[in-house]
């Protein structure tokens, strides 16, 4: 029986893990469960599934929250600070991370230092901070189970393999709403049309990145981390279908690709069971009724984030959290509507340009390039 604490279980990740983890009751025992705002469905879920620990970002909500679980007998915490240091209040086997931006990063680092093995959804924790990270996991001995379907994908096919004899990673992107779109038909694109992905449905942060390509640049800076390779080995492939999830090539030509119908649910259940492949009855791919696999090479001239995510993830040091902070901001503003869309580009490759290089930034040279690289898009987007 494994343990797992999910940090963010309110959200698209997180409501899935819970979907998987009920499915395999013999398998899985909920510890620990968080959210920020959601206290409706949190209260939800800790009555069905009965957490011995709660954290809860906004204590405004502490009355409402309280009164919703008073029949229940679970530890709750309020705030970031308990939340970035969870493993005091419990003591999980693994930790699915399916919070929303940086603010995954401490969480992450506070359970690999208690070596507890990680479910790793949070892309943006290893953008930021992936060497990091990756350093830290070696030090304590603990695994990164990715969640990213484009990643558990590489995982996958890497199984059995020799690190040395990876020639490429192959990352498949839908290409999101946006995919035959020239940039002068990007300008006016609003909140609702950005928010419609053809193939998934995620968060609005995660939906918007994936509307620019932003997503598949954090994406491409995540795979350098986690598969400990250089970016020029890293290329990004447009696939509409959505069934190829990625591939590697090695260095006899062959390549290895992982296939699936798109639902995040196989990613996670594989995380969380690895190694042990689990029986399932998701609904399989068929190859007669579906022969059309395609694929194109992304338009970096429409989609520029892509390129600035390349560019920042060949750079290294703090590039990759400036992009990363930069990105959130510039989200969040198009989500208030308070900038446009093309804006968001422009804020972000001001950022990269202005914000200072560090070429091997320490976690507290992250953090402040993280603030200030925030302050800094804040300021531009008062001006746009
Ligand atoms: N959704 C997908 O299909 C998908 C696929 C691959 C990777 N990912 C990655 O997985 C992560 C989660 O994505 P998602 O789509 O599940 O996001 P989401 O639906 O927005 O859910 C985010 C979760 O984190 C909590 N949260 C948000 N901001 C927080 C903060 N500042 N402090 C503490 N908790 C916070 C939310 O709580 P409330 O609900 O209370 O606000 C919610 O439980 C992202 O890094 C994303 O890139 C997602």
């Amino acid at each position: 029986m494994k343990n797992i604490a999910i940090l963010g279980s309110t959200g698209s990740i997180g409501t899935q893990t819970l979907e998987v983890i009920s499915e395999n009751k013999n398998k899985f025992k909920i510890d620990l469960l968080s959210a920020n705002r959601n206290y409706k469905l949190l209260i939800e879920q800790a009555i069905k599934y009965k957490p011995e620990t709660i954290i809860f970002g906004d204590i405004n909500y502490k009355r409402d929250l309280e009164k919703g679980l008073k029949n229940e007998k679970i530890n709750i915490y309020y705030g970031e600070k308990a939340l970035n240091n969870f493993t005091e209040f419990c003591n999980p086997s693994l930790v699915l991370t399916a919070l929303v931006g940086k603010s995954g990063l401490i969480p992450t680092i506070n359970a690999i230092k208690n070596n507890i093995d990680i479910a790793l959804a949070n892309k943006e924790t290893l953008v930021v901070a992936g060497e990091i990270i990756m350093n830290l996991c070696e030090k304590h001995n603990v695994n990164i189970y990715p969640v990213d379907s484009e990643h558990s994908a590489i995982y996958q096919c890497l199984v059995g393999e020799k690190h040395e004899t990876i020639e490429k990673i192959i990352l498949t992107a839908s290409g999101g709403p946006f995919r035959n779109k020239k940039l002068n038909d990007l300008k006016k694109i609003t909140k609702e049309e950005a928010l419609n992905h053809p193939n998934w449905s995620m968060g609005d942060k995660i939906t918007i990145d994936s509307s620019t390509l932003m997503n598949k640049g954090l994406e491409v800076i995540e795979a350098k981390f986690l598969f400990n390779v250089t970016i020029d080995r890293i290329d990004v492939v447009i696939h509409p279908q959505s069934i190829i999830h990625s591939m590697v090539e090695f260095n006899d030509g062959s390549i290895k690709a992982q296939l699936g119908e798109p639902d995040m649910k196989l990613p996670i259940q594989y995380a969380l069971g690895f190694s042990e492949r689990i029986k399932n009855n998701y609904k399989r791919f068929n190859f007669s009724r579906n022969n059309r696999l395609t694929f194109e090479e992304p338009c970096i001239k429409t989609f520029k984030n892509l390129h600035l995510a390349f560019e920042a993830g060949k750079q290294g040091g703090n590039m990759p959290c400036i992009l990363n902070a930069s990105n959130e901001i510039a989200v969040d503003a198009f989500l208030k509507e308070k900038i446009a869309y093309l804006d968001m580009t422009k804020i972000i490759e001001e950022s990269l340009n202005k914000i200072s290089y560090i070429a091997s930034p320490n976690l507290d040279q992250l953090i402040e390039t993280d603030l200030k690289t925030r302050k800094y898009s804040k300021d531009k987007i008062k001006n746009i």
